[in-house]
């Protein structure tokens, strides 16, 4: 059996190049994996752990790009966070309603969790005075959805182009509780106004078209927060002002990541991978329904529930894809992962389509256009649909030069695509993988050997 060839090189501005050759034939992945720690919940377990009452100690924290954003803000205003690591972070809360005002930006880099998310918490401390930004990605990303409802609520905030866009400024207020019906089912939305209404007075309430992501909701509730969820219409409210107090977190392994392995076990033909301690919470596994309904063969093995979360090892073996059709509520279910399903579509007979899903058009870039244009300059048929994508499986890729735009995700399946691709696949600026997945392209240079 004959290896694919992975080099990394930097280039003079620091980005990386990943150049992959598949093997003429032979190639198959065969192994275990342990995937990083969640990204939501990293980021959720911090910014908790900052402002509840005594300590919290977090395992399996993600140790990428974005939950260091999210640690360096909340330290800039007093947070007292243990270096960062995958054993054991402790963060000394100082409860809510304390978090200091900061002497400089606070810099979220390219994550739109930690600016969302700890918006909610700046605009309701009242008295004290806010700056924050991000990259830029992050700086042409839609703020208004978080910066709307906050205004209601009687947050005082300014920014670029309407108060939209980063940076922006925050005067903290006392705010008043809203019932907020938001357009889109967006967990950083219902996030942001359930951390607003922690310190607020009276019953806060989200209701959002289609179930999102509910980290936060477990999390606030297992912190001490009262909070009352109608899954009839996918609604949760929150009664402030709350007291939160320090908790132990367990952070299970990130289906997001995962997501990249179980594809690559799909689509390279005689595979079977094991990727072990995933978090496997309904809000999170539409991706698993997806690939069932492609005719992927994905077992779930080893099932618990851990600190709160479902965990479970999937097991993937290779299989031939057919088509699918996704649209609706399972979007926001594998909103992550469609660039990844994208690849998958690829490799699959007949025509997937993906609808509903203009979000990603939002994300850290246009991931519509992105995930098209790359795969198209591969030999894929992909056609843009103003909210998804139309892709015609079954045309074999041929390697050339592609670009994840700086966007983690888009790197690590273009990395998945050049698997199954013949000649060479140059992915420029990969280093974006470290956003989320820091160890990604070691893993995947390991299991490829
Ligand atoms: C996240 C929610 C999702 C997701 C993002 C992380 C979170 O965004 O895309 O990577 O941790 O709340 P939206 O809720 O805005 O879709």
């Amino acid at each position: 059996m004959s290896a694919a060839v992975i080099t990394q090189e930097t280039q003079t501005d620091l980005s990386q190049k990943l150049i992959i050759q598949r093997p003429h034939f032979g190639l198959s992945l065969q192994g275990r994996i342990r995937i990083p720690g969640d990204k939501s919940i990293s980021h959720r377990a911090l910014m908790l752990g900052a402002i509840a009452q005594g300590e919290t100690e977090i395992q399996g924290l993600l140790l990428g790009e974005d939950p260091r954003s999210t640690a360096s803000c909340f330290q800039a205003m007093g947070a007292e966070i243990s270096e960062l690591n995958t054993d054991l972070v402790k963060v000394k809360g100082i409860g809510l309603g304390n978090l200091q005002e900061p002497i400089d930006v606070l810099n979220a880099g390219n994550s739109g969790t930690t600016l969302r998310l700890m918006l909610g918490l700046l605009a309701s401390h009242p008295g004290r005075f806010f700056t924050v930004t991000g990259d830029h990605s992050l700086r042409s990303r839609p703020m208004s959805r978080v910066v709307k409802p906050l205004q209601e609520m009687g947050a005082q905030i300014w920014g670029r182009k309407g108060n939209s866009l980063a940076p922006l400024a925050i005067q903290g207020q006392a705010l008043k509780p809203i019932h907020y019906h938001s357009p889109i089912a967006s967990a950083q939305v219902k996030s942001c106004i359930l951390l607003a209404g922690l310190a607020t007075e009276g019953k806060t309430t989200v209701t959002e078209p289609a179930l999102s992501r509910d980290h936060s909701e477990r999390m606030l509730r297992a912190f001490g927060a009262e909070l009352s969820i109608d899954p009839d219409t996918n609604s949760v409210t929150i009664t402030g002002p709350a007291q939160l107090y320090g908790q132990k977190v367990i952070v299970p392994g990130d289906i997001s990541s995962a997501a990249f392995w179980l594809v690559a076990g799909a689509i390279v033909p005689g595979s079977e991978l094991v990727v072990e301690n995933v978090g496997v919470n309904p809000t999170r596994t539409g991706i698993l329904e997806a690939l069932a309904m492609m005719g992927a063969d994905i077992q779930l093995e080893n099932q618990r529930e851990v600190a709160g979360e479902p965990v479970a090892d999937i097991r993937v073996r290779s299989s031939s894809l057919k088509s699918c059709t996704i649209a609706g509520d399972i979007i926001p279910r594998m909103i992550d992962e469609i660039p990844i399903l994208a690849v998958a579509a690829v490799f699959a007979q007949g025509t997937t389509i993906i609808r509903d899903a203009e979000e990603l058009r939002v994300k850290e870039s246009d991931r519509i256009t992105v995930m098209a244009q790359q795969l198209n300059k591969m030999g894929a048929k992909v056609t843009e649909l103003p909210d998804g994508m139309e892709i015609t499986g079954g045309t074999a890729l041929v390697g050339t030069d592609v670009d994840s735009h700086t966007d983690h995700r888009i790197a690590m399946s273009l990395a998945i695509a050049a698997l199954v691709t013949t000649g060479i696949t140059t992915i420029h600026r990969a280093e974006a993988a470290a956003i989320s997945y820091p160890d990604f392209f070691n893993t995947l240079t390991a299991i490829v050997n």
